[in-house]
């Protein structure tokens, strides 16, 4: 009797460590199947510090290739595998005239860009846009000016890309070398139009809909295959509203900006906001659910057809803005150094998105290179940032299909749940991933998984395990050092519709599912 004090004395570590260690189930339904756009893998760059011309393109540099992309930094942003690049802005699009990118380089205009400072010397225009989206075998998305240009200069930018005939701007991109029309597809009518400080001018959603009517009729009537991307506001609901009633017939895409701005450097203030912007999320969706899917009544005398698909959302910037961190560099302080604490953040954004995939049509990062970027270049060389790991890892291993998933995990001590989940499976069928964060920044979380519906050939097969993790949450990577973030992995066979995973505190895991059929296969 006199020894259980010592007794209970010597095992309590273990029995804390066990009380710390947090439970977790997933429910999956293989059966509850939504399509993922891969367009939700897109990016974005603009003319904005150094993000394309000393990013992307360095003419000068010993490390550019003829064209004068930097080679090391596209051989970075190739590995991104983005499907969408979205160009030339931003804020910037409301001073840019496109005519000023083309041509022989010496005789291109340089001007002062008054939306972000220093002087743009339109060496990298339309035709090097075309060209690093071919190297990325990306499909290019260019945005108009409707602050400072016309309805007309917009259709004359879609007849330089895409005309076909003897015509005065389709024989000026010839004349620059391109016999073969750029067939560029996806078209942003402005950007933030709403935007009181930006040199905009379309402050009244009515106004917005009267100009993009024009500009959209005057660049459709140049090409009518065009998809059109118009500008919402999630935090405006009767703006978005209205442009969806009076532009519903030809609007393929509302545009929306999800930034996360915490309101100061903890971690639980990331999360937060970030977990925070489903809400918007949910309301813009309900907006959507109100549409009808495809139009049929269209006056003849548009002379180009309406929409005939539903219309699906185009979060066309998303990022982190860590404003509070006060530690951007460079033009507007947008040269972020990301912490792993930003990594777990973007695989929670990317969760997210993947969750509402029904209603996403295409999603893309803000930026790329340099400002808010993944990847980060200097005169000498360039490096991958935490955030690139979760933006290249749900490019190589979400499936086609989003599949329905729930997670009963405990709160955090910040009051968000533990586990933060998405599900996903190929077009096979053969192969399901789940992307897992767990965001208790203390324990680790043992957690089932349970699937329902599971197709047959998993009876039997492999489930391997990623775990990316960093000392800690304000771990780095920098120049000198590009390794702040650890992989590890492993593998076990699996029986059944149930297994058991252990995730390390503060990681980001992907679980892949591979079923026997699939074993032989490699
Ligand atoms: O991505 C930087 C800026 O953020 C974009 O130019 C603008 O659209 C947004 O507010």
């Amino acid at each position: 009797m006199k020894l259980f004090p010592y007794l209970l004395l010597l095992l309590s570590p273990f029995i804390l460590f066990a009380q710390n260690k947090k439970q977790a189930v997933i429910k999956i339904d293989a059966a509850a199947k939504t399509e993922i756009n891969p367009f939700q893998y897109g990016q974005f760059i603009e003319h904005l510090g150094r993000a394309i011309t000393g990013g992307i393109y360095d003419e000068h540099s010993p490390l550019a290739d003829q064209e004068g992309f930097r080679k090391d930094v596209l051989e970075k942003v190739k590995e991104l595998r983005t499907p969408l690049l979205r160009y030339p802005g931003g804020t910037f699009t409301k001073i840019y005239h496109w005519e000023d990118g083309i041509g022989p380089k010496a005789a291109r205009k340089k001007r002062k860009n008054l939306i972000w400072g220093g002087v743009e010397d339109n060496h990298f225009g339309t035709a090097e846009f075309i060209s690093y989206c071919r190297k990325l075998n990306a499909e290019p998305f260019l945005v108009v000016n409707m602050a400072t240009g016309t309805p007309e200069e917009a259709a004359n930018w879609v007849e330089y890309c895409n005309g076909t005939e003897d015509t005065y701007y389709a024989n000026l991109r010839r004349r620059d070398g391109f016999k073969e029309p750029f067939n560029v597809k996806y078209w942003g009518i402005g950007n933030e139009e709403g935007a009181e400080t930006d040199a905009g001018r379309h402050q009244d959603p009515e106004l917005y809909i009267r100009d993009t009517w024009q500009f959209l009729k005057l660049m459709k009537l140049q090409d009518n295959s065009l998809k059109f991307i118009l500008v919402g506001n999630s935090e405006d609901i009767a703006w978005s509203s209205k442009v969806l009633q009076q532009l519903g017939p030809v609007c393929d895409f509302l545009s929306i900006h999800l930034y996360s701005i915490p309101k100061d450097t903890t971690f639980n203030s990331l999360i937060t906001s970030i977990d925070e912007i489903e809400k918007p999320l949910v309301k813009m969706e309900s907006l959507l659910a109100k549409m009808p899917a495809k139009v049929e009544q269209f006056n003849k005398w548009y002379r180009f057809p309406s929409r005939k698909e539903p219309i699906k959302l185009a979060i066309d910037e998303w990022g982190i803005w860590d404003l509070s961190s006060g530690k951007g560099k460079g033009d507007y302080q947008m040269e972020y150094q990301y912490n792993w604490s930003h990594a777990l953040g973007v695989a929670t954004f990317m969760n997210l998105f993947q969750r509402h995939s029904s209603s996403i049509g295409m999603a893309t990062w803000a930026q790329t290179v340099n400002v808010l970027a993944p990847v980060m270049s200097d005169p000498t060389g360039s490096y991958r940032q935490t955030v690139f790991t979760p933006l290249k890892a749900f490019r190589d291993y979400a499936g086609k299909y989003n599949l329905q998933t729930a997670v009963e995990s405990e709160n955090t001590a910040g009051g968000f749940k533990t586990l933060d989940v998405s599900s996903s499976i190929t077009e096979d069928g053969h192969q399901l991933t789940l992307t897992i964060v767990n965001r208790d920044v203390v324990n680790t979380v043992q957690s089932n998984i349970e699937i329902e519906h599971l197709p047959a050939p998993f009876k039997t097969g492999i489930l391997k395990k990623i775990s990316y993790t960093a000392a800690h949450l304000y771990a780095v990577n920098t120049f000198k050092n590009e390794h702040s973030v650890k992989k590890s992995e492993k593998s076990e066979k699996i029986t059944g519709n149930q297994m058991t995973i252990s995730l390390p505190p503060a990681s980001f895991n992907i679980i892949i599912l591979q079923a026997q059929d699939m074993l032989r296969k490699n």
